[in-house]
Parts: C-alpha cells; sequence; structure tokens
C-alpha cells in the first residue's frame, strides 16, 4: 500500500496537479526558504503577495541581509507573527556575515538556523537539493490518517511519532522534493480537512477510509475532542426504510451510544440543498439522491462542551460502497437502540414527527 500510495500521488502531480504558486519548482533556497516563513501562519492566497513584494526588493539573501530593519518590517506590514520577519532578517544577516551569504545545503544545519524548524528545513532540504526529508504537519497527517485508515490522534505524541514514521516511509527518496510539494498540494485541494474531493480521488481505491465510510471520522485529533464549541452535522441516509446508524467508540463524548453518519466540523456549515448535493457529489459521486429535510439547528449544553447541529436526512436510491459497512437498522426499530439526548430530541421532535416518521 506505501508503495502505491507514493506512486499515485507522484502521477497526480505530474500529470493532473494545476495548483500553480509563485515558488512552486523554485530551486534558489533563499526564495524557498522565504515562502516557507510566510506560509508557517499565513494562508497561501495571503502570503502569495508579499512573497512576490520581498522578492522583487531582495532578490537575493545578501540584499535582504543589507537592508534596514524599517524597511524589512514594512514590507512584513499585515502578515502578523514579527517574530518570523526578526529570525528572517536575523538568519539572513548571519549567513551573509558567517557563511558568505550561501545557504548551508545539509538537512542538519539548516534546522540549526533561527526560525527554522523540522517542516521548514525538510522543505529547503528537499525542494533546493532534493534531500530524502519528508514534510510532516496537520495536512501530511491528515492524508496519512484517511488513506491508511488509521484512528490515532494526530496531535497526540504517540500519533504525531506514528504518522512521522509513515510520512518517512512513503517519501520518494529519489525525488524528494517534487513528492513533498505533491502532498502539499493534494492536502490542498483533494484530500482538504473539510468535505475532501474523494469522488474524484485517484488513490480512492485504495483508500482505507474511503473503503471503510470513515472520511469524515478521520484524522482524530484529541483537541476537538475538549474544544468547548463543537459543531456535529448528522446525516440520515436511508434506503430500503432503513437508516444508517454506528455505534460510537473511543475517549469522546457519548461512548457506546449509537448515531447517524456524523460529518463534524469547526465552525458552523450552512446546509441547504445545494450544498448538500454538492458534498453528496464532492465525497461520494451521488447525484441522485432525494434531500428530505435539513432540520432547524439543535443545541445543546453538556458539562464541558456546547454542542450545535443539524440533522440531514437524505433518502438514497441505493446503498453507496463506501457506506456498506454501517448498520442498516429498520425504522421501525431504530428507537431500540440507545442514543444520545441530543439525538433523541431530534427524533421526538414535532418537526421530525411531521415530517417522517
Ligand atoms: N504550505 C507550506 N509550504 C507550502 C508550499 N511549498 N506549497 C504550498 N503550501 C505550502
Ligand atoms: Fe482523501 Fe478521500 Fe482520497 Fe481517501 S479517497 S485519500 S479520504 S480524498
Amino acid at each position: 500500500m506505501e508503495k502505491q500510495f507514493t506512486s499515485i500521488l507522484m502521477k497526480w502531480h505530474k500529470q493532473t496537479n494545476t495548483r500553480e504558486m509563485p515558488w512552486k519548482g523554485e530551486p534558489d533556497p533563499y526564495k524557498i526558504w522565504l515562502s516557507e516563513v510566510i506560509l508557517q501562519q499565513t494562508r497561501v492566497a495571503q502570503g502569495w503577495q508579499y512573497y512576490t513584494n520581498f522578492i522583487k526588493k531582495y532578490p537575493t539573501i545578501t540584499q535582504l541581509a543589507r537592508a534596514k530593519d524599517q524597511d524589512v518590517f514594512k514590507l512584513w506590514e499585515g502578515l502578523g507573527y514579527y517574530n518570523r520577519c526578526k529570525n528572517l532578517l536575523f538568519t539572513a544577516r548571519q549567513i551573509v556575515n558567517e557563511r558568505k551569504g550561501i545557504f548551508p545545503d545539509q538537512y542538519e544545519d539548516i534546522l540549526a538556523l533561527k526560525g527554522i524548524g523540522p517542516y521548514t528545513a525538510a522543505a529547503i532540504a528537499s525542494f533546493a537539493y532534493n534531500l530524502p526529508f519528508a514534510v510532516v504537519d496537520g495536512n501530511v497527517f491528515r492524508v496519512l490518517s484517511r488513506f491508511f485508515g488509521i484512528a490515532e490522534a494526530i496531535d497526540s505524541s504517540r500519533g504525531k511519532a506514528l504518522f512521522t514514521e509513515i510520512a518517512g516511509k512513503v517519501l520518494s527518496k529519489k525525488e524528494a522534493g517534487l513528492y513533498n510539494q505533491a502532498i502539499m498540494d493534494f492536502g490542498a485541494v483533494v484530500c482538504k480537512p473539510f468535505s475532501p474531493s474523494c469522488h474524484k480521488c485517484p488513490l480512492q481505491k485504495h483508500c482505507v477510509a474511503f473503503r471503510d465510510g470513515r472520511v469524515n471520522q478521520l484524522p482524530v485529533k484529541e483537541k476537538t475532542l475538549q474544544r468547548k464549541h463543537r459543531w456535529l452535522y448528522y446525516f440520515l441516509f436511508e434506503h430500503d426504510n432503513k437508516l444508517l446508524v454506528h455505534q460510537r467508540t473511543g475517549k469522546d463524548i457519548w461512548q457506546n451510544l449509537f448515531e447517524f453518519y456524523l460529518v463534524e466540523s469547526d465552525a458552523g456549515v450552512v446546509w441547504d440543498d445545494k450544498s448538500v448535493k454538492n458534498w453528496l457529489k464532492e465525497q461520494v459521486g451521488i447525484s441522485k439522491a432525494n434531500l428530505l429535510y435539513v432540520s432547524p439547528l439543535s443545541v445543546q449544553q453538556l458539562t464541558h462542551q456546547q454542542i450545535k447541529g443539524q440533522f440531514i436526512r437524505v433518502r438514497l436510491a441505493a446503498v453507496p460502497v463506501f457506506l456498506k459497512k454501517y448498520q442498516w437498522q429498520p425504522v421501525g426499530s431504530l428507537r431500540k437502540l440507545p442514543f444520545p439526548k441530543f439525538i433523541i430530541q431530534h427524533l421526538e421532535s414535532p418537526f421530525l414527527q411531521k415530517s417522517l416518521f
């Protein structure tokens, strides 16, 4: 599976990936470094213009090193996290003064520079020198967690160690730079955090999360479980007078109770006819589903968390492969199963009684 992951991802990158960014394919370590520092805490769309402004004003590391602090900070204005800018200048000057302006070309030496962590060091080492170091961050962990179907929390120390190990294994050692750009782009445009495009994903055939219908349950995050505000969207998938149900496991709330197909989000999502249909299409390529309703917002205050959510009922013409592994419970005997109050309230709501049961 590891070999397939890498070869399919590389093929996607070379043949299908159309994402364009000004630093892509850039061999100059100074420019790569600059782009990575900007992208550490900034979105691509916002960082883009800053990057091109910097490169225009300071095309070489020597020019940056000789600039006045004030001028560099002016150019950084609005990007935030000004420590990044301070470290950038410090390190540029160090490289110019101590290394004649020549950027280090070994991973350990790059990592030793101020303001450069393992992610940025791996990016520079691989993009500039094709050294075999894998970039690892939340995006990479998400892709790996889904593809290999691993429910270890990506923000736990065990999870980080595990996913880092896998990341090293799936890295293309021969084309490390291309590979790293491939997985970054793939996580940004296909295997996105919310609503990944499984429907047109080249890895779908081998993806464990997709096969088991767990795409929206992965990756697992410890922090999510501790968050004070959570948005739970339940899809009530209905087919042949049965509803998809699922028993909750893990350390989270409502252990062992039943629920419907859950899509949890970091923030509120607008679900309407269009977005539900889009979601179904993107995720599983279902275009013939019948959206029966989107419920009003439900809110429940637990001891340490506030739960908000909605129930989205969809009648399916057929059960898609990715939902086949689930339990399908006849509507008439649904209430034999133990559900959390959040769900019971929906099942008993006047809204639902009126509409369907
Ligand atoms: N985020 C961090 N580095 C990136 C890169 N090189 N391309 C796209 N997104 C990134
Ligand atoms: Fe990610 Fe979906 Fe592709 Fe699996 S099938 S790798 S979850 S986009």
